[in-house]
């Protein structure tokens, strides 16, 4: 798990609360299965996993988590930590917006996507069948986490995806924040080849380094 992980919630609930509540907060955490599963967290918190896909984003998925929360015992003054990209963060906002009508939420987006939308904007919801975000609630993050280092796993298609809604609202604020976003992008993709490269070992080390120019070189790649 990214080192500073729990201090950043411990900081982050007792932002959120007055520091004499402090003793009455639980904290819970939703967390993706693949993202729990590649950084095998150890957070001393009851934890709930959820497969992260469009198939699960869906009112019987929130009624686990209401069922799970019930059964730990998780008063008013809970606090649910969501860990994952947009669907983790979606589901879990809404079941934090509707359980006990209402308790308090943190997303840690691990996605570009929800770190640059989904996670922030208080939108929460689930899909109805095939209708997409048919139900859902606005209810404010108490906190939003950004920890850069869940991006070094992202797969590049989710990374490419995160890539599209930078631009789109860079497109949108204007010319000089579009160019601006191309800059970063490219600088972005470089240091990210090169971290990869130096994952791994040996030949496909070597392999990887070669056919990824270092940032100084890197005009476009
Ligand atoms: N609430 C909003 O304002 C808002 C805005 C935009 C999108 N959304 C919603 O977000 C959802 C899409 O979110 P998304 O693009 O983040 O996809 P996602 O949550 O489905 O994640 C995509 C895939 O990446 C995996 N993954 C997540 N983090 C990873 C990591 N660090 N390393 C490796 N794999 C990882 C997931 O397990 C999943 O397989 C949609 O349901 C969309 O409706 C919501």
């Amino acid at each position: 798990m990214p080192v500073h992980i729990q201090e950043h919630i411990t900081a982050a609930v007792q932002g959120a609360k007055h520091a004499d509540c402090d003793q009455n907060i639980k904290i819970f955490v939703l967390i993706d299965s693949k993202v729990a599963e590649l950084w095998k967290p150890a957070l001393p918190y009851p934890t709930m996993t959820v497969e992260a896909n469009e198939a699960n984003k869906n009112i019987a998925t929130v009624m686990q988590v209401w069922q799970w929360l019930t059964e730990q015992s998780a008063t008013r003054d809970a606090i649910l930590v969501n860990i994952g990209g947009g669907v983790v963060c979606d589901l879990g906002g809404f079941a934090a917006a509707t359980y006990l009508r209402g308790i308090d939420y943190i997303n840690i987006p691990t996605t570009l996507l929800a770190m640059v939308d989904a996670a922030t904007g208080g939108k929460t919801g689930v899909n109805l069948k095939m209708l997409k975000n048919r139900v859902g609630a606005f209810r404010m993050p108490k906190a939003v986490i950004i920890e850069p280092a869940f991006l070094e796993t992202l797969p590049q298609e989710e990374l490419l995806s995160g890539y599209g809604e930078v631009l789109k609202t860079a497109l949108l604020t204007g010319e000089k924040a579009y160019a601006e976003a191309i800059a970063i992008l490219e600088s972005a993709v470089c240091d990210r080849n090169v971290k990869i490269g130096e994952r791994n070992a040996g030949g496909t080390k070597r392999a990887l380094l070669r056919k990824t120019p270092r940032r100084k070189d890197c005009a476009r790649c």
